[in-house]
């Protein structure tokens, strides 16, 4: 086995049994899955026994009777990754939280708790919240598509900064002297910003990866735009390998503009594997077999801010919704208007293949390792997070059928000396800014992927 090539990154997204909507109604999922925190603990112990190197567990702020089931009754992502801290060793743990809606000191203090807990594992996926109707549970209103991107920047400076508050050796707990700690290495923020004021300092220390590693998923042109000024890495919808590249190289260009390390760029990706062809289609039907027309109108709808589809007729043309989408999941319905568009699409084949696409990661599993390979080496991603489609024999097929292959062919050596998340995803300490100037430029700038 070759160990020249590039290991693959794995993730797995916690969310209930899967992505597919109705993953809760499938034979090898429990129905409960979102607030079964047992089947999490053991999801979460077989990735890490598979050498996967983070978990991530997704979240949303507003639900309604058309919400997928998983988002109507489930786990908060702070509360669920403390969990699963404690009853795992190596694997990194990231989880979102919304800018838009919650108050970075907060916020600054949970990640940091959860990167010591655990020893230096926490990411944060930072979201702006697409969705106008979290506003009502918050008593605000629902700041505009630029307006998130804006506050987000800000917010991500403030908890950045809060998490330097001590520098790594702050805290010299001295018995005989009396000396807690060095003054001279405590700093205050005295943040005064358009959207926050946070003085600052941070009630916990830095942990052993500096800061919890910064995910961001937005890929509008300004959520790119972000992910270059502060992501450590990103996730992606791409459907194809070459949306996956152009994502990629927008997204490298924006980070080069920032004169920061390349960025791990994980498509979220939901593998159907057979042992022959015929049995991933078998898979596939058996999936399909779950989802109504209702179903899929309502999938579709929710990136539209739930837009009410079942108004238009299902077999003619997807209807022309003007700029509904702009202001809430934007590069994904731009995505499905385009894909509307350049294949002629009507709205049922439209809600079908949004809610549940076959995709390029389906077939045999030379055929899905071939196609790992092929993303990854021709540009279009770092790794992978596995979001479903139901996540336990996703989980189980990728780990016996697919990491044999990618290991024989040398793209699967993961590290098992990582300790942090950001070890394991090659990404730089992140080095205290008041710690030394010159060696904190060197150390994001130099260490390449
Ligand atoms: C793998 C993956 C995970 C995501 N997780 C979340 C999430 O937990 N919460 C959320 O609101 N959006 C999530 N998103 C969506 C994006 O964060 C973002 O809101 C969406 O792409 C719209 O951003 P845009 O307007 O910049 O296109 C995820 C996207 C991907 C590809």
């Amino acid at each position: 086995m070759s160990q020249s090539k590039k290991s693959i990154k794995l993730g797995l997204m916690l969310h209930g049994a899967g992505g597919h909507m109705n993953s809760w109604r499938h034979e090898k999922a429990p129905a409960d899955a979102s607030v079964n925190f047992p089947y999490f603990r053991e999801l979460a112990l077989r990735a890490e026994a598979a050498n996967f190197d983070f978990l991530f567990v997704a979240d949303g702020l507003h639900i309604n009777e058309k919400s997928l089931p998983h988002f109507l009754n489930r786990f908060e992502p702070i509360a669920l990754l403390s969990a699963l801290a404690s009853v795992t060793q190596n694997i990194g743990l990231a989880g979102t939280i919304s800018t838009s809606y919650s108050d970075p000191f907060t916020v600054a203090r949970q990640l940091a708790s959860i990167d010591n807990i655990s020893q230096g594992r926490a990411g944060w996926n930072v979201v702006t919240s697409p969705l106008a109707g979290s506003a009502k549970n918050f008593g605000k209103d629902h700041p505009e598509h630029s307006l998130r991107y804006q506050i987000a920047e800000e917010y991500i400076n403030v908890v950045q900064g809060l998490w330097d508050s001590w520098e790594d050796d702050a805290f010299t707990r001295d018995r005989e002297s009396g000396v807690f700690f060095d003054a001279s290495k405590l700093h205050k923020l005295n943040h005064e910003g358009r959207f926050f004021s946070v003085a600052g300092p941070l009630n916990i220390q830095r942990s052993p990866q500096g800061q919890p590693v910064i995910f961001q998923a937005g890929a509008s042109d300004t959520g790119i735009a972000l992910a270059g000024k502060s992501a450590d890495a990103v996730f992606t919808n791409a459907r194809t390998l070459e949306e996956a590249q152009e994502y990629s190289t927008k997204l490298q260009q924006e980070v080069a503009k920032n004169h920061r390390h390349p960025v791990g760029i994980f498509p979220g990706i939901s593998p159907i594997v057979g042992r022959t062809e015929e049995e991933a289609e078998a898979k596939y039907q058996y999936l399909l077999s779950l989802l109504s027309v209702d179903d899929a109108l309502a999938y579709l709808g929710r990136f539209f801010d739930h837009h009410d589809f079942s108004q238009y007729p299902l077999d003619g043309p997807f209807p022309d919704v003007g700029d509904l989408g702009q202001n809430t999941f934007r590069s994904t319905t731009d995505q499905i208007k385009r894909l509307a568009k350049e294949e002629n699409l009507t709205l049922r084949d439209i809600a079908f293949r949004t809610t549940l696409p076959k995709g390029e990661f389906f077939g045999t599993p030379e055929q899905v390792a071939d196609t790992f390979i092929r993303w990854v080496e021709e540009g279009g991603a770092t790794g992978f997070i596995i979001s479903g489609p139901v996540l336990t024999e996703a989980l189980d097929d990728v780990t016996r059928l697919v990491l044999p292959i990618l290991a024989e062919r040398g793209y699967w050596h993961p590290s098992t000396e990582a300790k942090t998340l950001r070890e394991r995803l090659d990404i730089p300490f992140k080095t205290n800014r008041y710690a030394n100037k010159s060696r904190a430029y060197q150390s994001e700038d130099v260490a390449a992927k």
